[in-house]
């Protein structure tokens, strides 16, 4: 069964696959993410369970898109309108919907629902986001990376601000395509210890620098993510807030990176919090590709967990 529920967890060689998939469908549409149906209807006859315990705008637009673009029908659920919420098993749930859909895709909090979720289907189940990782979101990044600078290979990316689930996928995603990645933010923020380690095990540059313009020294890519993600406690917010300062990403630290350095952000963005919109609208921001992408990559991991 061909689950997609984290980088580390899923071969590279597949990974790799998947994004050159992703650009072959992405090109085939002659640059229109919208309209035109694609040649192939590979989803046809297929159903898709879109899970969300959290809110969601991209995700849930990109799968819905992507599923009826392939063919396929989609049901968008929200995880308090199941019993889910209400107080029946993730086991039971699993097995229940396995009988009716094809594929789930699940937004959750706690990962050990997606991982029960998908131990107890009978069916591919998609991680759409955890507390503590965002595979999908970093396929999307590493297409758009290489759509603008070649291979991701051998690159420096420079996360700035939180250690937090979209960054420990960006680890991930370092050890299984290649790249070097310095997180730069305060020390109460870091990335788990797991991840840093995963990601040096596979032979990969993997730096902790406090300094942020030290940090982006040499940057090929630049990320900034929310100061406070969707599971973070709102009476966390002005704490967070004055330790991420520093590390906005402006001007100024963009000017301190590669000349040619890319900026990303996954969004949704808190302008002139985490980055400011100089930056974001600027010239080497890519965040509406990103975006973009999301829907062209996932339709590449759907096609792969379903064999399609
Ligand atoms: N980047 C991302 O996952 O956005 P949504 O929360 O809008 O789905
Ligand atoms: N780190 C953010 C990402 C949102 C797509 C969060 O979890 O809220």
């Amino acid at each position: 069964m061909n689950h997609f529920l984290d980088i580390h967890k899923t071969d590279p060689t597949d990974l790799r696959s998947m994004i050159d998939h992703a650009k072959q469908m992405k090109t085939a549409r002659n640059g229109r993410p919208r309209g035109t149906p694609d040649d192939e209807l590979p989803l046809t006859g297929h159903m898709v369970a879109l899970i969300f315990e959290k809110p969601s705008t991209r995700t849930r637009v990109s799968f819905d898109v992507g599923v009826r673009q392939m063919g396929g029908q989609t049901m968008v659920l929200s995880g308090n309108d199941m019993q889910l919420g209400h107080g029946e098993t993730i086991a039971d749930t699993a097995r229940v919907m396995s009988r009716y859909v094809d594929l789930i895709m699940i937004r959750t909090f706690d990962e050990t629902v997606l991982t029960e979720m998908a131990e107890y289907a009978t069916v591919p189940v998609i991680n759409g986001l955890t507390d503590r990782t965002h595979p999908c979101q970093i396929m999307a990044d590493v297409m758009t990376f290489e759509e603008h600078r070649g291979p991701i290979a051998g690159k420096k990316v420079v996360w700035t601000g939180d250690g937090n689930n979209v960054c420990a996928s960006f680890l991930h995603a370092a050890g299984q395509f290649g790249f070097d990645l310095t997180f730069t933010g305060p020390e109460v923020l870091d990335p788990e210890q797991e991840f840093v380690d995963l990601a040096r095990s596979k032979g990969v540059d993997i730096r902790i620098e406090r300094d942020p313009f030290k940090a982006v020294d040499g940057a090929d890519l630049v990320v900034a993510d929310t100061w406070v993600s969707m599971h973070d406690a709102q009476s966390a917010r002005e704490r967070r807030h004055n330790l991420l300062r520093p590390y906005q990403v402006n001007d100024d630290l963009m000017a301190h990176a590669k000349s040619d350095a890319l900026f990303m952000h996954c969004l949704p963005a808190h302008r002139e919090e985490e980055a400011t919109s100089s930056v974001m609208d600027g010239p080497s921001s890519v965040i509406f590709d990103e975006a973009e992408n999301r829907l062209h990559a996932q339709k590449a991991i759907m096609r792969w967990c379903l064999g399609v």
